[in-house]
């Protein structure tokens, strides 16, 4: 399906559970409709991979002071990568994109991402982001913090052995070692700290729409989509 690149452009949030493929989808949904897509999952993950540069992180234990001490000097952008078809995150003008996504980094993100000033940055440049429309935003808040006006919200969910094994493959296919049980591992963990964090835990808006996707290919996903957006926008 194509639509009309000059209707009214709206905010899509698209929040849901780890590894469901939200990025997947978001990218694909921005693609469609001409919008901008923005992973936000890769801004909490490029401030934990600064922290662990830069000393706030050592032996896996995050010293929450010293990373809000650092925010100041953390300046994130995105640019656009035609071969990705999205675009890549690049931390003070570096491009991090190849690093963010290690084990290492998951394993941590949670903890960077329950520290509220780093939320706060965050999320203001998030709506900073999106405040001329036309983007599809991917994260856990979107729907409820970031944008809780977004004309359509998307809540994707899907069982954690489906998501695991996906992670699994891309995290094979990059030829990084890592075990099936490590990865279900911290998907369960992530989906605990997530959804029981103090600050914008992952919970869904009152008026998203779910999709599980667990059975389902990305052309099935598509079409769903289509069928909303015509439902509810178009
Ligand atoms: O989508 P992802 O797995 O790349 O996200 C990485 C982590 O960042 C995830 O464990 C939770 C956190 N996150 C968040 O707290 N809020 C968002 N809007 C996006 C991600």
């Amino acid at each position: 399906m194509t639509y009309s690149h000059t209707a009214k452009k709206i905010v899509i949030a698209v929040d849901g559970f780890s590894s469901c493929g939200k990025s997947t989808f978001a990218k694909l949904v921005a693609a469609r409709l001409g919008y901008i897509f923005i992973d936000t999952g890769a801004m909490y993950r490029a401030v934990t991979l600064y922290a662990l540069e830069n000393g706030a992180i050592s032996n896996g234990i995050l010293n929450e002071e010293a990373l809000i001490g650092m925010l100041d000097d953390i300046d994130i952008s995105f640019r656009f990568n035609p071969e990705r078809g999205a675009s890549d995150i690049y931390v003070n003008g570096v491009w991090v994109e190849g690093k963010i996504r290690t084990i290492e980094v998951s394993n941590l993100v949670s903890s960077v991402s329950a520290v509220a000033e780093v939320r706060k940055r965050l999320v203001a440049l998030q709506q900073r982001m999106g405040r001329d429309k036309g983007v599809v935003m991917d994260g856990r808040d979107i729907g409820t913090v970031v944008f809780p006006n977004a004309e359509l919200k998307i809540f994707m969910t899907a069982d954690p052995e489906v998501r695991a094994e996906r992670r699994y493959r891309e995290l094979q296919a990059k030829g990084e070692q890592v075990s099936m049980e490590e990865i279900v591992e911290n998907i369960r963990q992530r989906d605990h700290l997530d959804q029981t964090r103090a600050i914008s835990p992952l919970r869904k808006a009152d008026d998203a729409i779910v999709l599980d996707n667990g059975g389902m290919t990305l052309e099935e996903e598509m079409a769903w989509f289509d069928e909303i957006f015509a439902q509810r926008i178009v």
